[in-house]
């Protein structure tokens, strides 16, 4: 939060609007597992390092503040009413520069403002980043994952928003997706970059990635659960976006392979329907369930679940970051926000 002071108080000299910073702070201060940080530190230690030095901690902050970014431009995207209990950053932004305006016009301008208070938070995440002190040998091997890490992600969501509103009964594809759009950027690069700041050698890199890709991708469909049959109150973010959205998920997809006629008619006409409404959205709930998709999702989850601990009982680390992933992968698979 010094780093967010410090550019809060820079807002004050060039007299720029103070709600940008504001509206970041509230983002991370109003929840947030910070899996991707967390990660990031226990790369380090997988790779050897000792105890937390303050670059560490600096480039772990700028995952979250990369993070932060993914979240604003996803909310965007999605068209997101709420993330972490609150008002997504472009609905609050509409509400606050809408007035005397149209709904349209409000939209447009929250939506502006989103997409550039994102953009800080993403270039803010570079300056975290250069600022950390790193030795120029760190440099040359982090740098090269941050870029990775960045083009990943964009190519991730690109292939999310493209698929989305045509229903398909394709798995592989929908994995895909939540392998490129979440898990390099949520679990294995994080976990790289730790490790690379430690030096590390080629076998702890192929040993976390063996690790990071069963989890990342279990940590998608439990979103993809959670963002159909959660709890709002829990998970703080909405549970109609994703049916509204027709979003490609393996959820979506395997319900399609299993449905009979009535079913594939019902999930073709309603998945993608960007008004529906509660008792729509039940009656999709309903056959997603029956179907048997919502138990293979589960099953699936396990299964990834299994192979990434697998992969931890010949890993090459210390004891001590082994554990810390065996116990990372319970809270990051079996939760409900
Ligand atoms: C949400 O990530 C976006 C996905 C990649 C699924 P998290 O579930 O880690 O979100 P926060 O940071 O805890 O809110
Ligand atoms: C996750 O997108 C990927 C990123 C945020 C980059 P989703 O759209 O599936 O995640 P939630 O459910 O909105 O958090
Ligand atoms: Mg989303
Ligand atoms: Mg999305």
């Amino acid at each position: 939060m010094g780093f967010l002071d410090g550019k809060a108080s820079g807002v004050a000299k060039l007299r720029m609007p103070a709600e940008v910073t504001q509206c970041l702070r509230d983002l991370l201060c109003v929840g947030g597992k910070r899996l991707r940080p967390l990660l990031c530190v226990t790369g380090w230690q997988a790779a050897g390092g000792c105890g937390i030095t303050e670059a560490v901690v600096r480039v772990a902050a700028s995952l979250e503040m990369f993070h932060t970014f993914c979240l604003i431009h996803d909310d965007v995207m999605d068209d997101s009413s709420s993330r972490r209990g609150a008002p997504t950053v472009h609905r609050r932004l509409a509400r606050h520069h809408g007035q005397g305006r149209g709904t349209l016009a409000a939209e447009r301008v929250g939506a502006g403002c989103a997409i550039l208070i994102g953009d800080l938070a993403l270039a803010w995440s570079g300056e975290l980043l250069h600022t950390a002190g790193l030795t120029p040998r760190q440099l040359d091997a982090v740098l090269p994952l941050v870029d990775d890490m960045r083009s990943e992600v964009m190519y991730g969501q690109y292939l999310d928003v493209t698929a989305a509103g045509r229903s398909s009964t394709d798995v592989d594809q929908a994995l895909r997706i939540a392998r490129y759009k979440t898990a390099k950027y949520t679990v294995e690069r994080p976990l790289h970059i730790g490790a690379a700041l430690a030096g590390a050698q080629l076998s702890v890199y192929e040993a976390l990635s063996a690790y990071a890709l069963p989890v990342g991708e279990a940590f998608q469909l439990r979103d993809d659960l959670l963002g159909v049959f959660g709890t709002p109150e829990v998970t703080g973010k909405p549970i109609l976006d994703d049916l509204r959205e027709g979003k490609h998920t393996v959820l979506a997809a395997l319900a399609l392979q299993r449905a009979d006629r009535d079913q594939r008619r019902a999930l073709h006409s309603l998945l993608g329907t960007p008004s529906l409404d509660e008792v729509e959205a039940a009656h999709l709930r309903e056959i997603l369930t029956a179907t048997g998709a919502r138990h293979e999702v589960e099953n699936m989850i396990h299964t990834l679940r299994t192979q990434a601990l697998r992969a931890l009982d010949t890993a090459p680390f210390p004891p001590s970051a082994t554990a810390h992933l065996r116990h990372l992968t319970g809270t990051a698979l079996a939760r409900t926000s």
